[in-house]
């Protein structure tokens, strides 16, 4: 798709919300998943049960911006979670799990993403969720819980061992409120005493676990692979591939190498960005050159799926190549994505 926006009169932008949350409980779910519960100064932000949201931190003088799904119902009153797993390596989901306390504050931008139950086409669902992908299903089925508890739910959801199964005893509880809702766990690493299903996702496992899964709409979140492994299996089910939905928690696909486009000048294009200045040489995506130049824009996949690096675009033309990660709607107000938008002119963007 190509976009040229030209500047507006009075300057003015499409707005995105800040917003102030304040954590009010933090909870050990797993060894290394805890729950985050924030009140958000000015109530509650509106958002649909499957949306994530970015934190902006600061960390060691540098700003870092993550996103992460509400775990949250939007039916919940007065707070919203985030159930979120601490990588080894992690730079802010180490720092949230050994620093953060009750009480301190965080810059956050308002919710969004298409990865949400409202999409939902049939009422015959599947969910399918490994580690902390169960946490966007979750905010799903509370929310189900509080609108349609009636629903054929069937969720599978796949962990380590037993002791990493997240939202155990909550699903359990949901089931008694929700007659057709069906729950199935497989871990990859079995102990003795375990009832659930072992091993690793694959056909046959699910021909016993989810037995009708390709006439099921699948929302599925977890590592690429095992979202794969399942989008093979629904398709070969004979499901049909727009009522499969995934959530990519990380890059997806490393990025292309940029392919210079014909009209761009050899010295590329002049970005604006707030008070910074840089040039995206031909080709290049906005992400890419602001990342080279050390200018940070918020990034999740850098694919085009998440929605994480979405800005507004003030002025200038671009072509924008996306995987779902912005919706029409989103488009028409002036958003781009930064990782799927090269610039054919010199643009001004903003957040
Ligand atoms: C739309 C969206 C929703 C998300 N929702 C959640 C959520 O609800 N809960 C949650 O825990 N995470 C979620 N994530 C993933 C989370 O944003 C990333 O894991 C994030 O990069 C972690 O930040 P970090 O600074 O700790 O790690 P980084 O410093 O970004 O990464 C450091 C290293 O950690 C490892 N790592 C980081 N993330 C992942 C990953 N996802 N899978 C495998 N290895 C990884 C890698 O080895 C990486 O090199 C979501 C991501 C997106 C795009
Ligand atoms: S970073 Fe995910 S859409 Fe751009």
């Amino acid at each position: 798709m190509t976009l040229d926006v030209l500047e507006a009169a009075d300057g003015a932008t499409p707005s995105r919300n800040r917003l102030q949350l304040t954590v009010v409980e933090i909870r050990d779910e797993t060894r290394d998943i805890k729950t985050f519960v924030f009140r958000s100064e000015g109530g509650v932000p509106a958002y649909l049960a499957g949306q994530s949201m970015t934190l902006k931190l600061e960390l060691g003088g540098e700003t870092l911006f993550r996103t992460f799904s509400l775990a949250s119902a939007p039916d919940s009153t007065g707070t919203i979670a985030m159930t979120i797993k601490a990588h080894a390596k992690g730079r802010v989901t180490r720092w949230l799990h050994d620093e953060l306390q009750v009480g301190a504050s965080l810059e956050a931008r308002s919710p969004k993403g298409r990865f949400t139950i409202d999409s939902r086409r049939t009422d015959r669902l599947a969910l399918v969720s490994a580690g902390s992908g169960a946490s966007p299903l979750m905010a799903m089925l509370r929310h189900l819980a509080a609108t349609a508890p009636d629903l054929d739910i069937h969720w599978l959801h796949a962990a380590r061992t037993p002791a990493d199964v997240l939202f155990a005893r909550e699903l359990a509880a949901l089931q008694m409120g929700m007659p057709r809702l069906k729950v199935g766990i497989l871990v990859s690493r079995a102990e003795p005493g375990w009832f659930g299903f072992s091993g690793r996702l694959g056909r046959r496992l699910v021909s016993v676990a989810l037995p009708d899964f390709g006439r099921r709409e699948v929302f599925c979140c977890g590592p690429a692979g095992f979202m794969d492994e399942a989008r093979l299996i629904h398709a070969a089910e004979g499901g049909a591939r727009d009522l499969f939905h995934i959530e990519h928690f990380g890059a997806a696909k490393p990025a292309a190498p940029p392919p210079a486009p014909v009209d761009a000048p050899a010295q590329g294009y002049a970005v604006t960005f707030g008070d910074k200045r840089f040039t995206a040489a031909p080709g290049e995506t906005l992400l890419q050159a602001a990342t080279r130049q050390t200018v940070v824009i918020p990034c999740g996949c850098a694919s085009g799926m998440c929605g994480t690096c979405r800005v507004s675009l003030v002025s200038g033309a671009i072509d924008m190549q996306h995987d779902g990660g912005i919706s029409p709607e989103e488009e028409a107000q002036g958003f781009i994505l930064a990782c799927s938008s090269r610039p054919r002119s010199d643009v001004t963007i903003t957040l």
